[in-house]
């Protein structure tokens, strides 16, 4: 089989955070979780099944990559070759779009990416959602990726019902300004920091309970296009998230002192009449949700304290993208 089309997908940053899993294996979330698909971050992916290579050969912008690496694809495409039978070598050839020195590596947009090409190179072509099963093995947050807008991950009962489900197209003066406050890969995975936290913070029922009712208030907010509330509540479930780290044994944060200065601005714009809010992932750099038609204004703020190559605006983003090689 030679077809070989790109695939692009873009990054998603979580309103509502996923933080644990309740299967390791198969990456059944304990929780469900809702994100904003952003389009100024993105990996475009193409998988080819060769026969005239003897094992599965990996690219990732442009370099040849080792066994460990590609290994891990290796895996992910297994899930594509059962069921086809497909035993041919793949080359997968992949790229991140991620602005100067913003240093995001993206699993999300990087396996969505990867189970889109795939679903196609393989013939398995596969709809959307159960596409977004396929994503959620390669990496939880992937599962989001598969389409634009708000999206919500259905934490479901099962493999084939924990999948993403798009709940707005985001297309009402709503955007980012993503500040990278330090572009260095983070020490702990959020893999081992989420299980760490699942199993000894003493916070997390409290988490359980509170991110469950988070996701059914931000949802009424989002169909009503109420921005104030749609930020109150995104940056309350953030803050609830890393405080279920803190409380883990051994405790863990993710911030640095930048986070905390960024974190500070965005109360300070609200003073000032702005409406923007923040939240974190398992790193140390701040997203501001903000309307899209404030966000040269506030932009222009943290160019007071962060350089200009920090901080980068991004607009909702699309869902899978077949490119046109
Ligand atoms: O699926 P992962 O390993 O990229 O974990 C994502 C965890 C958070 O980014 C912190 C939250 C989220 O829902 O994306």
């Amino acid at each position: 089989m030679t077809i070989e089309k790109k695939v692009r997908a873009y990054t998603n940053i979580a309103l509502i955070k996923y933080w644990g899993k309740r299967d390791e294996a198969a990456i059944l979330p304990t929780s469900s979780s809702l994100s904003l698909t952003l389009d100024a971050f993105y990996t475009e992916t193409s998988v080819a099944f060769k026969e005239d290579i003897t094992q599965d050969t990996f690219y990732l912008n442009g370099v040849l990559q080792n066994e460990a690496a590609t290994q891990k694809v290796s895996r992910f495409l297994k899930l594509f070759r059962e069921p086809t039978g497909i035993q041919t070598p793949a080359l997968i050839k992949s790229t991140n779009f991620v602005p100067t020195a913003a240093g995001l590596a993206s699993s999300a947009s990087g396996m969505a990416a990867l189970a889109g090409a795939a679903n196609l190179a393989s013939g398995l072509n596969l709809p959307d959602q159960e596409l977004s099963t396929y994503a959620r093995r390669g990496s939880g947050s992937a599962t989001r990726s598969i389409y634009g807008g708000f999206v919500e991950w259905q934490m479901g009962t099962s493999s084939e019902d924990s999948y993403a489900v798009p709940i707005d197209d985001a297309n009402w003066d709503i955007g980012m300004l993503v500040v990278v406050v330090n572009s260095r890969q983070k020490e702990v995975s959020s893999r081992d920091g989420m299980k760490n936290t699942v199993e000894t913070s003493p916070f997390y029922a409290g988490w359980l309970e509170s991110t469950a009712k988070d996701l059914i208030e931000i949802k009424k907010a989002i169909h009503s296009h109420d921005f104030q509330k749609v930020g109150e509540i995104t940056e309350s479930n953030g803050m609830k998230m890393h405080g279920t780290m803190l409380g883990a044994n051994p405790p863990l944060s993710y911030w640095e002192p930048y986070s905390v200065v960024a974190m500070q601005l965005v109360r300070q714009l609200r003073k000032e009449g702005i409406p923007c809010y923040f939240t974190m992932d398992a790193g140390p750099n701040v997203k501001v949700l903000c309307r899209l038609s404030d966000s040269e204004k506030i932009k222009a703020r943290f160019a007071e304290v962060f350089r200009t190559e920090q901080l980068i605006v991004s607009r909702p983003g699309k869902g899978l993208q077949i490119m046109s090689n």
